[in-house]
């Protein structure tokens, strides 16, 4: 249910941090049992959730297998997947997709089914979803909303959700800090609620709650070139370590190898389904060159196909590499990918008879806060889900389509184990207030934007797919006094969404940059030149407060 801005409650049993798929989804679940807000930086529409295009991975196929899907994940994750939860993630993928189609998401359908839908009118079951295939998977196993996948889940979750009279959706809402406190004589610290920003009255609101979710996202947008929108600032992660959570393995950003390059497109993703279903990567002069880095060739895991354009691209100084689908028929192009065709129609290119210009760009994060398989972090009633999460699925390169997956399965147990604790959690009194009372307005906005633009070129070139221990130096020393600055007028201003984002990038930054100095060998997304080799025990990065 959308309020008015006036009629929006202060306290809630359930606080949701995060309006994307992972955040929607547990906001449904959940609302049975008690009274839950969901926030959202900007629109609600605004997380990465709206711009998947490929697809989710699920086991659907009857050639298909739980173990295979396990396998594969487990493969491209180079041996820092968490086995126990591929396995309990992959194993509820079938239970996720079911009641997603129960929410209404129009997923692509076989071209037998659709005919036999429209001939009888009747709905459909799981076997009658069209498969596509990406990079790492063995079998056919992504289902769809033909290349706009994110926006159909998204639509249909947010529908439910805006209908449901215990769901209060929150836009212009930047949580700033979440409020903990400790207990006489309890170990561990608890979550009583957080602090936010109102952008439409420029305050910051004390929302109470008994439970908090973080749902926030990913932190991609520490790099200069990314896929993702504009609010990938790493909120999530920054709060939670400013309260004391653990982080995990964040040297594993994930690079998408195919980004429109064209000087207009703005983080435009060209999905890896393209590959799937048999474009191909191609230089300048037309040829090929995936054979000479693997077996698997276009469809290699992410690290390996994003390692071997961004290595042609330096060898050959050129400033793009090539997408090549024009081999099939239009019709075949314009049915599977409309929105890409229609897209980079804009730009001028005609995918059913051009090339596409692509290059790498930051697309994921694969580490995250510290949390186990029901979504529960180092702190008492803080839950954290989605790509702001580390739940040891995606290891050390996240297989496409699993991020999605993880969303739906993670918040499915989070809300249960929410809804068992419920009963038992109060709500906290005393809480102070925010303190503005030591703060003026800011009078110099271009330190924010300079520091932003500074932050993320220094990311993208010492911090990117190739690296080594010099580099990572050198960004170290660079985003620590980029930190100090921002910390300093973080002090002495009024907070602004644009100031509380290049904050948390700053910290999260330095946590990236931190967890890639103390990887001392080359292991999926984190490839150094100083330590080229695997080592031979896999062991995760775990940063402490
Ligand atoms: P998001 O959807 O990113 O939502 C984050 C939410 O948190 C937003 O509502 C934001 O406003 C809110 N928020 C953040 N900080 C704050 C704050 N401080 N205060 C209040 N609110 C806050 N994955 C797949 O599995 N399959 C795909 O096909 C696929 N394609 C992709 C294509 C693109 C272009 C991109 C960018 C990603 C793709 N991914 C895909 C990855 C996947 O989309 C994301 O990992 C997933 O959507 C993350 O969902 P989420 O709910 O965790 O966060
Ligand atoms: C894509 O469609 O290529 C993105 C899929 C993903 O990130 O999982």
């Amino acid at each position: 249910m959308a309020l008015t801005p006036a009629a929006i409650k202060q306290e809630f049993d359930i606080l949701v941090i995060g309006s994307g798929a992972a955040g929607l989804t547990l906001a449904l679940r959940v609302a049975e049992f008690g009274s839950v807000a969901v926030l959202s930086k900007g629109d609600l529409n605004q997380g990465a959730t709206y711009y998947a295009q490929g697809g989710i991975a699920a086991v659907l196929d009857a050639e298909d297998s739980i173990e295979s899907h396990v396998r594969d994940t487990l493969s491209a994750g180079v041996g820092l997947s968490h086995p126990d939860i591929v396995e309990y993630i992959v194993a509820n993928s079938a239970e996720a997709v079911s009641w997603l189609v129960q929410q209404g998401v129009p997923f692509t359908l076989k071209q037998t089914a659709l005919a036999a839908t429209s001939a009888s009118g009747l709905g459909h079951d799981l076997s009658s979803l069209h498969l596509t295939q990406e990079g790492g998977h063995s079998h056919r196993r992504i289902i769809h909303a033909t290349d706009a996948t994110g926006r159909a889940v998204f639509e249909a979750l947010q529908a439910r959700a805006q209908a449901h009279p215990r769901i209060q959706l929150i836009e212009r809402r930047t949580a700033v800090d979440l409020v903990t406190q400790r207990l006489p004589g309890a170990t561990q610290k608890v979550c009583v609620g957080a602090y936010v920003l109102n952008q439409d009255t420029d305050t910051v609101e004390l929302i109470k709650s008994r439970f908090v979710v973080l749902a926030t996202g990913g932190a991609s947008k520490a790099y200069l070139y990314t896929t993702n929108p504009d609010g990938a600032s790493g909120d999530g992660i920054a709060m939670a370590w400013r309260a004391g959570c653990r982080v995990a393995n964040l040297e594993f950003n994930q690079f998408h190898p195919t980004c429109l390059f064209h000087p207009h497109a703005k983080s435009f993703l060209i999905t890896e389904a393209l590959r799937g279903e048999g474009a191909t990567l191609e230089l300048p002069d037309g040829s090929r060159f995936m054979h000479n880095f693997d077996a698997r060739l276009e469809l290699a895991p992410r690290d390996i196909v994003a390692r071997a354009i961004d290595h042609e691209m330096k060898r050959l100084g050129c400033d793009c590499v090539f997408l090549n689908i024009s081999h099939k028929s239009p019709a075949f192009i314009k049915q599977h990918f409309p929105t890409i065709h229609a897209r980079c129609l804009e730009f001028g290119i005609d995918i059913t008879q051009q090339r596409i210009p692509v290059v790498p760009a930051a697309h994921y994060t694969c580490g995250g806060i510290v949390v186990n398989k029901q979504g529960a972090t180092d702190i008492d009633k803080l839950y954290a889900i989605g790509e702001t999460s580390f739940t040891g699925l995606h290891g050390a390169n996240r297989m496409a389509s699993n991020s999605l997956l993880e969303c739906f399965v993670i918040a499915f147990s989070a809300a249960r184990d929410i809804a068992e604790k419920l009963q038992g959690t109060p709500l906290r009194a005393n809480i102070a207030p925010w303190d503005a009372s030591r703060v003026t307005d800011s009078e110099d906005e271009i330190l924010v934007a300079h520091n932003w633009d500074e932050l993320r070129r220094c990311m993208w070139d010492f911090v990117g797919i190739v690296r080594n221990d010099k580099r990572l130096q050198r960004a170290q020393r660079r985003i620590e006094i980029i930190e100090q600055e921002v910390q300093d007028y973080y002090k002495r201003h009024r907070v602004t969404k644009d100031m509380l984002e290049l904050r948390n990038l700053a910290l999260v930054s330095r946590l990236i940059i931190t967890s890639a100095l103390q990887r001392k060998e080359s292991r999926g997304l984190h490839f150094t030149l100083d330590y080229p080799e695997l080592a031979e025990a896999a062991v995760d990065t775990i940063l402490s407060p």
